[in-house]
């Protein structure tokens, strides 16, 4: 029988894995490749944070769809992985830190929408109010609460890896 944390250690692989399958058509678009050569939070990438997102959020999700939740899985990575496209090439687009963290979350549901045409105002939305409470205005889904969410908890860790190098 396996322990506590060799299920959790598993669960998140596989969570890894899916993100690639569901995020196939994000992940080998110009744009995200640009976000994988970005350097985000110091130490990482734009496109490995939007990863990191991706995978926390994918579990989250399946914990709740596990319970009372019926969430769209693919719905929830490919808006992971779009939320922060908006930040690529932030120092030709943005003059400063300010601007960068209230312009990239619409900038980057733009971009997302503009990926993924078939997305709705819901899938819009939940990219660009990812920053709450800084973009003053809260998620309005499930999904947008689970990507501020998991979003937060990436940029922590994305943080304390720096602070512990
Ligand atoms: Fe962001
Ligand atoms: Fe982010």
């Amino acid at each position: 029988m396996s322990t506590r944390k060799e299920r959790r250690e598993a669960e998140r692989k596989t969570a890894y894995s899916d993100v690639f399958h569901y995020g196939k058509d994000i992940v080998e678009t110009d744009i995200f490749k640009k976000a994988l050569a970005q350097t985000h939070h110091k130490k990482t990438t734009v496109g490995d944070h939007s990863a990191c997102v991706a995978v926390i959020a994918l579990r989250m999700c399946r914990r709740l769809n596990s319970r009372v939740c019926h969430l769209d899985e693919r719905r929830v990575v490919l808006a992971a992985l779009t939320h922060d496209l908006g930040i690529v090439g932030r120092h030709e687009k943005y003059s400063n830190n300010l601007e960068t963290y209230i312009r990239h979350p619409s900038d980057s549901a733009k971009i997302a929408m503009r990926l993924l045409p078939e997305m709705n105002k819901k899938f819009y939305r939940t990219i660009s109010r990812h920053m709450f409470p800084l973009t003053i205005l809260p998620p309005t889904s499930i999904e947008g609460i689970i990507i501020s969410i998991a979003d937060k908890m990436a940029s922590v860790k994305d943080i304390s890896a720096h602070a512990a190098a």
